[in-house]
């Protein structure tokens, strides 16, 4: 494993996709963990990420100089490069010249590990405010900026690297061959990891947990309880049922196509349970986001262990019901502020909305993967395009997309708003372009229309269309206006209640992609 230490910014996810994407497994881990935690976990390499502070800052996270001397390649990125700088003995200046955005780098050694192969100016993504002025002794200046002399250095014998700018981001145009530069010439790692390995440990980690018991795994219709799904049933077969529970808060025909796709492609054992009475009696009179993520998860786990009894009861003579399988991916966890440093941004429903007297052993076979390896973990599974391409829903579903308390009526209309807005789109061919389309419906918002004749007095609906990599970062899709014209069109038209159609232009960051 490659160990991405994570200082508190959200670049560490990216880096360890971008690690991955090399054919290198690697992990995130917080700052605050101790050096000797990080070097017990046999790290092939360690890389230290950028992050939001000045190495002067008061409090600014340190790390222990033992990290540098334990014979493992370290890479240091921005705040992990002056970081390392300062703890060996350079210089780093607080110079107050900032750089900021797309800055031209000078290579300035030929020979160079990092950027063997790579034009002697290139454009890359910088963000900081302090420089490095002198690399430590014993390493090779081998870039710089206009503003900072000291734009990377290299240390061949002891095997540490650093470079001032973030390669891991796109606008570093030689980024990933920097990367990969360091993962197999500096840190001699060979690229040998892929989803296929995925499958196999994880098929064989399941049947080692799971033995002759049995287990069930909620269904939401989405890519990552699919996947999630054939993996396990990949690796117990019958001992597994999926669970589907409709609580009424799924998108138009959602429930037929679940049971229609999924079991004709897997033929897994899928017990259905109508829910919505239940969910909609939770919800009343909620409108704080993070109680309705909380809500949606303790019911969702209440009506599993109702199934789990039902499933007993119908093979009372069969091993027990002791696990559940959930799509739970990384993200969900980094963001969820599980494992790392990073603050709890909002709980998604199968992390931080588990009720604590839960009962289950969980199985999360996909815990360590982005969404775009679950593809690909899906693909080679077997699994149809309609399913592993499908674009993300929340397990919350609308139930998160309705700005104020949920109720029946609301659902409905927003039901339709979406049907309509994914149709458009599909026949407008952006299913592939866009990465999803949250509508949402301001339902404690008002605004004053005019529709045949008369006044009338309804609600907003919002199109929040993003292009993204793995939902980690977002920016608002440039859609053609006739597509959004004919979206707003239709909705004011077919929906009743809703006299307003209004577009989201911001990228995540600031805002997140759900509006909840
Ligand atoms: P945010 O809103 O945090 O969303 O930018 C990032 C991605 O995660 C999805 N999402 C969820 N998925 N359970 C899920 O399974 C959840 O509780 C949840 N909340 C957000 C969201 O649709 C987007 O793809």
């Amino acid at each position: 494993v490659v160990l991405v230490v994570d200082f508190g910014a959200q670049y560490a996810q990216l880096i360890a996709r971008r690690v991955r994407e090399a054919r290198v497994y690697s992990e995130i881990v917080p700052s605050t963990m101790p050096v000797a935690e990080m070097l017990a976990k046999n790290p092939k390499a360690i890389i230290l990420s950028g992050g939001p502070s000045s190495v002067y800052a008061e409090g600014a996270p340190r790390l222990d100089r033992e990290i540098f001397e334990a014979g493992v390649p370290v890479f240091g990125m921005c705040y992990g490069f002056q970081l390392m700088a300062t703890t060996l003995g350079g210089t780093v200046d607080n110079t107050g010249a900032r750089e900021y955005g797309r800055t031209p780098l000078h290579v300035s050694k030929s020979g160079s590990t990092l950027f063997e192969g790579t034009p002697a100016e290139q454009s890359v993504w910088m963000s900081h405010g302090d420089a490095c002025s002198a690399a430590p002794e014993g390493f090779t200046v081998t870039a710089s900026t206009d503003v900072v002399p000291v734009a990377a250095f290299e240390n061949d014998e002891k095997r540490l690297y650093g470079v001032q700018h973030h390669p891991e981001v796109m606008h570093s145009t030689h980024g990933q061959q920097v990367l990969e530069h360091f993962l197999y010439r500096g840190a001699g790692i060979e690229p040998t990891w892929t989803t296929g390995n995925v499958i196999e440990e994880q098929v064989a980690a399941i049947r080692e947990q799971v033995g002759t018991k049995r287990a069930i795994c909620g269904l939401s219709g989405g890519v990552d309880s699919a996947v999630a799904a054939a993996l396990v049933q990949k690796a117990i077969g019958s001992q597994l049922t999926c669970v589907y529970v409709d609580h009424g808060l799924m998108r138009k025909d959602e429930t037929e196509q679940v049971e229609k796709d999924f079991v004709a492609a897997t033929g897994v054992s899928l017990k259905v349970v109508d829910a919505q009475e239940r969910f909609l009696t939770a919800l009343a009179g909620v409108s704080d986001p993070e109680e309705k993520r909380k809500i949606i998860g303790r019911e969702f786990i209440r009506v599993f262990e109702q199934a789990q009894a039902e499933i007993v009861a119908e093979a009372p003579g069969d091993h027990p019901v002791e696990f559940l399988v959930q799509g739970t991916l990384y993200p969900d966890v980094v963001e969820s502020g599980g494992g790392t440093g990073t603050a709890n941004i909002k709980s998604h429903h199968n992390v931080g909305g588990l009720p604590e007297d839960l009962e289950f052993k969980l199985i999360e076979p996909l815990r360590k993967l982005f969404k775009d390896e679950v593809r690909m973990v899906g693909q080679e599974l077997g699994l149809p395009e309609e399913i592993v391409q499908r674009q993300p829903f929340p397990g919350p579903g609308l139930g998160i997309r309705i700005v104020g308390e949920v109720t029946k009526e609301r659902l409905d209309l927003l039901r339709e708003a979406d049907a309509i807005a994914r149709e458009e789109l599909t026949a407008a061919g952006l299913d592939r372009e866009i990465w999803q389309c949250p509508v949402v419906l301001l339902a404690d918002v008002r605004s004053v229309g005019v529709q045949g004749d008369g006044r009338t007095y309804g609600h907003p609906i919002v199109l929040r269309p993003v292009s993204s990599e793995d939902a980690m970062t977002a920016d608002w899709t440039r859609m053609p206006y006739d597509v959004l014209a004919k979206i707003s069109t239709r909705i004011t038209n077919e929906v009743a209640d809703v006299n307003r159609v209004v577009l989201d232009v911001t990228s995540k960051p600031p805002g997140t992609i759900e509006w909840e």
